[in-house]
């Protein structure tokens, strides 16, 4: 059960996984994450779908090690299995044909967008994929991208690739030369989402965010993924993790966010320390 097939490292902290789930392979939409627990006594963590193929029966995940239970699963390996795994959660992306898209994306979140990308081209729009990563070596799935979107556009922070500057800078150069998109689809850091979601107003360009809120169980009953969108309480779970940007508010997501995150840095040093001991 679970099983990791194969194991492809992206960067020296993010892997991407082809891991068996006949059921959710066969059902999964662009949108959708999972819920998985590397060990049995891991916390849980939700991680977005990025393929699946259903004739192998496996569905593919990407991993960023930010803290412990990432941590652990970035150092799992071909051979291994997840402890367990549930999905497909959440509402599927919105995906229509308007014409132009512009899909963007921020560090792991590139990973996040490919399906999406790929939805939107095959719905014949025309889709620009634009992804922001702090150096070249952070740059991920490129080529597969290139094959899902009409057009790949990269900014890099340090200038080594592409654009010299963060995404949403790229953003602002790239319109100067470029239709205005029909929609755009925004996934990365809080930050990144909230400034895409301020300039695609400017615009006046309906935008959907994907968010990341804090999630234990996944399923609407623990109330910790809650967001406020519209001035209303959704659970970004069950009726997410899409939004419409717009009406995000993104100062209390970052503040949700941040709640946990002396226990996190507290877990995250016993853990290392073990490793160190080589508990
Ligand atoms: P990162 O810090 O490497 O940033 C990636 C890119 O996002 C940057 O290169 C830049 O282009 C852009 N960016 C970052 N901060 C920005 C800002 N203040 N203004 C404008 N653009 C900015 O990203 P990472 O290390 O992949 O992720 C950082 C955090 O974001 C992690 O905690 C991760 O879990 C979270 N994240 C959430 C989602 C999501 O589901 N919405 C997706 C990806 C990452
Ligand atoms: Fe518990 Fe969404 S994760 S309600």
């Amino acid at each position: 059960m679970n099983r990791i097939l194969t194991k492809r490292q992206l960067t020296p902290e993010t892997a991407l996984f082809e891991v068996e789930a006949p059921r959710i392979a066969r059902r999964w939409k662009p949108g959708n994450f999972i819920i998985i627990r590397p060990t049995p006594d891991s916390e849980r963590i939700p991680l977005t779908i990025v393929g699946g193929n259903a004739e192998r029966g496996t569905i593919t995940m990407v991993v960023q090690a930010i803290g412990k239970t990432t941590r652990i699963t970035v150092a799992l390996n071909e051979g291994d299995s997840l402890a367990d795994l549930v999905g497909p959660l959440g509402e599927a992306a919105s995906i229509e044909n308007v014409g132009r898209v512009l899909c963007i994306a921020g560090g792991v979140g590139v990973a996040e967008l490919l399906p999406v990308a790929r939805a939107f081209g095959e719905a014949g729009n025309f889709v620009t994929a634009m992804c922001g990563a702090r150096s070249t070596a952070q740059m991920i799935l490129d080529e597969e991208l290139r094959q899902a979107a009409s057009e790949v556009v990269w900014a890099t922070d340090d200038g080594s690739h592409g654009f010299h500057g963060n995404v949403v800078q790229c953003m602002r150069d790239w319109i100067t030369r470029n239709p205005k998109p029909d929609l755009c689809h925004v996934i990365g850091p809080i930050p990144m989402m909230r400034f895409s979601a301020e300039l695609t107003r400017e615009w006046g360009v309906r935008t959907y965010a994907s968010l990341n809120p804090i999630m234990i169980d996944g399923t609407g009953m623990c109330g910790g993924c809650r967001v406020t969108v519209g001035g209303k309480v959704r659970f970004a779970c069950v009726e997410g993790p899409e939004f419409d940007a717009h009406q995000v508010d993104f100062d209390e997501l970052a503040r949700r966010n941040r709640a946990y995150l002396a226990e996190e840095r507290q877990v995250l040093e016993s853990h290392t320390c073990r490793i160190g001991l080589g508990a």
